[in-house]
């Protein structure tokens, strides 16, 4: 290298002074992370006092209600102010009807935690796939998944969600039409309040596989991809997100996040709403195996990986890092 050559170039600008310190990296910071954009999920199970860790998810846990209000009350003090709710019922059958329980492990976990954690908002996941003794999103004829029979279920599940006092319903089953449907009933009756967050573009995703160990809701037979998108399309997950907007969704997800930051991007350019991005189990998983080989840095990764989430267009991230990324930003 001739240094007398480099020495004298001109530049007219030059990108590295601005990354030269600490507080100068500060200053011109594009994208910053907050505990209170972060959803936590719990999966709530039956029973009193149960704490059982989902082998694949270190760190995740089945929790009965009293325990998950004590999870919630240790997540609100880490800065974490919002929890996304998954029920694992005793009971499932073929058309999921432990999901409109009253006294079934969500509707009873949103009640004990609106009454002992009243700040932190609750949002439900809104689907059959966790009921049913098949492991489908819906209900199944001839070989099927029946759309509009499904729908009448998820709406029913929906208002028990909000009779018991969730904030945001949030259906995840990718049924059409299933967002105008419940948001009609909940109006209705009398719910106008409680908001509705459309897991809109969900792809058929291999990494959901952990959460269908933590949730007990891997199909027996066929798999999801006859209503979940096909991971090679882009400009149907706008036509997904239109719809739902259209038929009363308050905030739209792109869900699983880091395979997909392209779609969230256009999803947030495109209609500007408020959006959900969902780091998922397997995207979790994957970090977890690898921290515990010793092959990343775990607190990095887990920040750049939601950093990146956020930089594309997430104002809201769900992920089970919730907990551990609050304490890392505080
Ligand atoms: C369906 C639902 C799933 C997830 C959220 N809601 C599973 C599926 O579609 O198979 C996946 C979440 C994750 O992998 O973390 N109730």
């Amino acid at each position: 290298m001739d240094t007398q050559t480099s020495a004298s170039l001109k530049l007219t600008r030059r990108l590295r002074r601005l990354r030269a310190s600490p507080a100068m990296r500060a200053l011109v910071r594009e994208t910053r992370l907050a505990p209170d954009m972060l959803m936590l999920p719990l999966f709530i199970c039956e029973g009193e006092g149960v704490r059982r860790e989902v082998p694949s998810m270190p760190g995740v846990f089945n929790l009965s209600v009293d325990e998950a209000v004590r999870e919630v009350e240790a997540a609100q003090a880490e800065g974490v102010r919002s929890v996304l709710l998954f029920g694992l019922p005793d009971e499932k059958d073929d058309v999921g009807s432990s999901a409109y329980d009253p006294e079934g492990p969500v509707q009873s976990a949103v009640r004990a935690l609106k009454r002992e954690a009243p700040g932190v908002l609750v949002a439900t996941d809104v689907c059959l796939c966790e009921y049913t003794d098949h492991g489908h999103c819906g209900i199944v004829i001839d070989g099927e998944i029946a759309n509009d029979a499904t729908v009448g279920q998820l709406v029913r599940a929906a208002l028990s969600h909000a009779a018991a006092g969730a904030d945001i319903v949030a259906p995840s089953d990718m049924m059409d039409g299933r967002v105008g449907a419940i948001r009609q009933a909940l109006d209705e009756r009398g719910f106008e309040q409680t908001a509705i967050m459309a897991y809109s573009a969900k792809y058929c995703s291999a990494f959901y596989g952990p959460f269908r160990d933590a949730a007990h809701s891997a199909p027996r037979f066929g798999d999801r991809r006859t209503h979940q998108m096909d991971p090679a399309n882009g400009r149907e997950a706008l036509r997904e997100v239109e719809q739902d907007i259209a038929e009363g969704a308050d905030i739209v997800m792109v869900k699983p996040a880091l395979p997909y930051l392209d779609v969230l991007a256009r999803v947030k350019d495109r209609f500007g709403y408020p959006t959900a991005a969902y780091q998922v189990s397997g995207e979790y998983a994957m970090l977890k195996a690898a921290a515990r080989n010793g092959w990343i840095d775990e607190p990095r990764a887990m920040l750049e990986t939601l950093t990146g989430i956020r930089r594309a267009g997430a104002d809201i991230i769900i992920t089970y890092y919730a907990r551990e990324a609050a304490r890392a930003l505080s």
